[in-house]
């Protein structure tokens, strides 16, 4: 079968990365055209840094990484999560400065270009705050049409994770999720309602750090770093993993299961700025726009993800 054509929007970020080296690593699978990055969890010099030392970790110096927005469509205080993923965004590895440049064209004109030139669908895989895919469908409508799926991480039925009511990835730029939630483009959201039960427990690390390749050996030590966050703020045994669900879906969407609602988000709350609003139970009837995760095989999720770093050896 032919790899699916994507493009990879991300703000990495320790848990970006993951989703990274898991898509990296099937090239027979996954056609990745771009990897475009965003300001989120760090800022943007950091997360475009970041995708070329891991696409360079993974030896995929054939895939592009272009640097894209630097903040949400509406300025507001900016909050990058330092805690989590450490000052460079990528704490708790150390990597060799980039060979490579970053290309020169803007992430935003290499998504519509892209989008537009290509003869078939192109599918977004979206891990950080949605500006880049906002400012793109703004400034040229003619992409929805080229565009197969989005399938994003954020928001949140329930919790937040950065506010009480929000999740990251929405409070970062509510006003391009709103855009986007409203593009009628195939929409899947994995929130943190899914991300959540993917705990890093440490027989879980174990196993990865058992792989025994650079790889394995990096993921074991990023997560082990932003897990020591999660394990201390949420009293549980491991870390979350949120981006590489998106990652985990393309390559094999039966781990997960959802259904299809009508979501919004938030944009002129005071106190609840980015809240997802999920109608689970779509009780009037409505048009539903996205197809929501709610649950995912934990195991089957890690067998795959241990069957992704063992690729690289
Ligand atoms: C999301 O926020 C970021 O910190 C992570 O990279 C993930 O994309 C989880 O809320
Ligand atoms: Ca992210």
């Amino acid at each position: 079968m032919k790899p699916r054509a994507l493009i990879f929007d991300c703000d990495p970020g320790t848990d970006d990365a993951v989703a990274l080296l898991m898509a990296f690593a099937h090239p027979e699978r996954l056609n990745i055209l771009g990897v475009t990055t965003v300001g989120g969890n760090v800022p943007l010099k950091y997360t475009s840094l970041n995708g070329l030392k891991i696409a360079e970790l993974a030896g995929r110096e054939d895939i592009p990484v272009f640097a894209g927005c630097d903040r949400p469509l509406v300025k507001h205080e900016y909050l990058s999560v330092e805690q989590i993923h450490g000052k460079t965004g990528l704490a708790g590895v150390s990597f060799p400065e980039p060979k490579r440049a970053l290309e020169s064209e803007h992430a935003v004109d290499f998504i519509i270009r892209t989008l537009l030139q290509s003869s078939e669908k192109i599918t977004l895989a979206v891990t950080g705050p949605q500006t880049n895919i906002a400012m793109a469908l703004v400034k040229e409508p003619k992409i929805v049409s080229k565009i197969d799926e989005i399938i994003f991480m954020g928001g949140s039925i329930t919790e937040g994770n950065i506010t009480p009511a929000a999740e990251f990835n929405f409070f970062m730029d509510p006003h391009a999720a709103h855009v986007v939630l409203s593009s009628k483009i195939k929409l899947t959201m994995m929130g943190l309602d899914v991300t959540h039960q993917l705990v890093t427990t440490p027989a879980r690390l174990k196993a990865i750090q058992s792989i025994g390749n650079k790889q394995s050996q990096a993921v074991f030590d990023i997560l082990s770093f932003s897990g020591a966050y999660d394990m201390n703020r949420y009293e549980i045994e491991g870390g979350h993993i949120h981006d590489a669900t998106v990652t985990a879906y393309l390559l094999k969407p039966e781990l997960f299961q959802g259904r299809e609602c009508p979501v919004d988000v938030e944009i002129s709350g005071q106190m609840t700025m980015g809240r997802t609003l999920v109608d689970w139970y779509n009780s009037n009837n409505n048009e539903t726009n996205v197809k929501v995760i709610r649950s995912v095989d934990i195991e089957g999720f890690y067998d795959l993800l241990l069957e992704c770093l063992k690729k690289y050896s």
